[in-house]
């Protein structure tokens, strides 16, 4: 049908994937990078941030402070060897619990980007949570007001409930990529 009004996608605005917000990593084999992406960084708690991101982080969690929210950065920038040293380790400790190596490693690309494809590299993707854990994320008031508001700041919840088919990750309920507000 021509019918935009019935095209979900029929509001998006212009964009490339070769913008900078709108780069593109996942388990596909072109999406991926071979070397370290240039860009400023920006420090929160013990990581860094692409700082156009981290701007952006900054106002989000200034207003969820404002709402009694306190959010937490887990995790951001990984370099690739990092990547390659936790996707590693992981194969490893699956290997250890008594995997087959092929076992070991269809466990750990549920849970891990294999290096290269993970958007950690770009510094757009955030782990956030509140300061002690990560158990059951989705059920604390934090992760609540992040559903409602973090689209204002120009950020997606990336690896969502019953999508798994589609991201090929389970449901991560800490992981907010940014692509900007538009
Ligand atoms: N855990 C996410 C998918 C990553 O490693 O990029
Ligand atoms: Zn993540």
């Amino acid at each position: 049908s021509s019918d935009v009004s019935s095209d979900p996608y029929g509001d998006l605005p212009e964009g490339k994937l070769s913008d900078w917000n709108l780069i593109l990593l996942n388990h596909e084999e072109d999406n991926k990078i071979d070397g370290e992406l240039d860009f400023e960084k920006v420090k929160f708690a013990t990581q860094y941030v692409d700082s156009r991101a981290g701007e952006a982080y900054k106002a989000m969690a200034d207003a969820a402070k404002q709402e009694g929210v306190t959010l937490y950065l887990r995790s951001g920038y990984r370099s690739i060897s990092e990547q390659q040293t936790n996707y590693n380790a992981n194969v490893q400790r699956e290997i250890n619990r008594g995997n087959s190596k092929e076992e070991a490693v269809r466990l750990t690309n549920l849970y891990y980007t294999v290096p290269g494809h993970s958007e950690h590299q770009t510094g757009l993707a955030l782990d956030i949570n509140v300061a002690s854990s990560s158990a059951h994320f989705e059920n604390t008031p934090a992760f609540a007001w992040l559903k409602e508001h973090c689209a204002q700041y120009g950020f997606i919840l990336r690896y969502g409930q019953g999508k798994e088919d589609i991201t090929g990750y389970r449901f991560e309920p800490w992981h907010y990529r940014y692509v900007g507000v538009e």
